[in-house]
């Protein structure tokens, strides 16, 4: 049977012209917001550096730029990893927007290996200007919300979904970028924050040059009453001098760093004032006690808690640092 003609063959050139100017203009919300962040993007770049570089020759310089920082990742340097599917999922328009503008600021100088994949995060292996940066890239989407999209994309009344899903991974990494700053101030163990631009955080890399520290729960340490005791001390400053509680604290996120534990991953930390932070504190010195007592200790919550909450603290100043 022969062909159909292709139907676009049969429109006239005013037809087709049309059509095109419909799907410009409408467009999705999506779309829409991506080009206005790009083009936001490119002025504000332009501005800061004051000369009258444009679009298109800047435009690929900036992606051969960024792709010359990504050499690591992309499989030409020393750490081979080339998944082209992972790549994607991680590298998608904005991230790699957001790591030029960190890459301009001198925060990130090359990324090098992954280090890491969690449930919200890639963790990677970079370079800035003084040594060695952990970089964790937040995926703005994830498989979940893909399978959700496909029922939703392409009805009205759901228009710019995925924007938003983007703006509430951002305020998500400027969160985690906050109590990092904050934890710190109080002379808190937790890796130094660097810099952060949408779903891109920048922080102090624990590891050595070819791997990353290993987590609490993965190695035995000699002196766990000490290890304990700093723990402990650590949630009772948290709470009591900065305010605040992990709420996710574990053997999971705390790395073991330099015989010291340093205790990571605080995007879901709040303020006491959080209705939910009284059980969020039960809960992290639940976890500390569990691990005390598998480690040879003979701790009773209450006891703990009680520490947590009495603890004198009067030896700790805040850091003459600012945010
Ligand atoms: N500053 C750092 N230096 C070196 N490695 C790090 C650093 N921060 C995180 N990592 C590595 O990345 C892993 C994931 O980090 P993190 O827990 O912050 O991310 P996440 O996405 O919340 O992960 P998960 O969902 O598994 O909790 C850590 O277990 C650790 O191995
Ligand atoms: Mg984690």
């Amino acid at each position: 049977m022969r062909r159909q003609p292709d139907w676009d063959n049969e429109l006239s050139k005013d037809t087709k012209q049309r059509r095109h100017n419909r799907r410009r203009s409408k467009g999705n919300a999506d779309e829409q917001y991506m080009d206005k962040e790009s083009s936001e993007f490119i002025r504000s770049l332009e501005s800061s550096k004051g000369t009258g570089w444009m679009a298109e020759k800047k435009y690929k310089r900036m992606f051969t730029e960024i792709e010359e920082g990504l050499s690591g990742v992309l499989g030409d340097g020393p750490f081979e990893w080339v998944d082209r599917r992972v790549f994607d999922a991680v590298f998608d328009r904005l991230t790699l927007m957001s790591l030029y503008k960190l890459m301009k600021s001198g925060i990130i100088d090359t990324l090098d290996f992954p280090i890491a994949r969690g449930k919200e995060a890639h963790v990677f292996h970079g370079t800035g200007e003084n040594g060695p940066i952990a970089v964790k890239i937040f995926h703005t989407s994830n498989a979940v919300f893909k399978n959700l999209v496909q029922y939703i994309e392409g009805d009205p009344r759901f228009g710019g979904l995925r924007r938003r899903h983007r703006d509430l991974v951002d305020i998500w990494v400027r969160k985690e970028f906050r109590n990092l700053s904050r934890l710190e101030k109080w002379g808190l163990s937790v890796p130094k924050p660097l810099g952060t631009h949408k779903n891109v955080l920048v922080m102090e890399y624990l590891g050595t040059d070819t791997a990353p520290s290993p987590r609490l729960r993965d190695v035995e340490v000699a002196d766990a009453q000490s290890v304990y005791e700093e723990l402990l001390e650590f949630l009772a400053v948290t709470w009591q001098k900065a305010n605040m509680v992990h709420g996710d604290f574990s053997p999971y996120n705390i790395m073991w760093h330099g015989d010291k534990p340093v205790v990571i991953d605080v995007g879901q930390a709040v303020v006491q004032s959080h209705p939910k932070s009284q059980e969020f504190l039960v809960r992290d010195v639940t976890r500390l006690v569990e691990w005390a007592n598998k480690n040879g200790l003979d701790v009773e919550l209450a006891e703990a808690m009680y520490d947590v909450l009495e603890m004198d603290l009067s030896h700790i100043d805040m850091k003459q640092e600012e945010e």
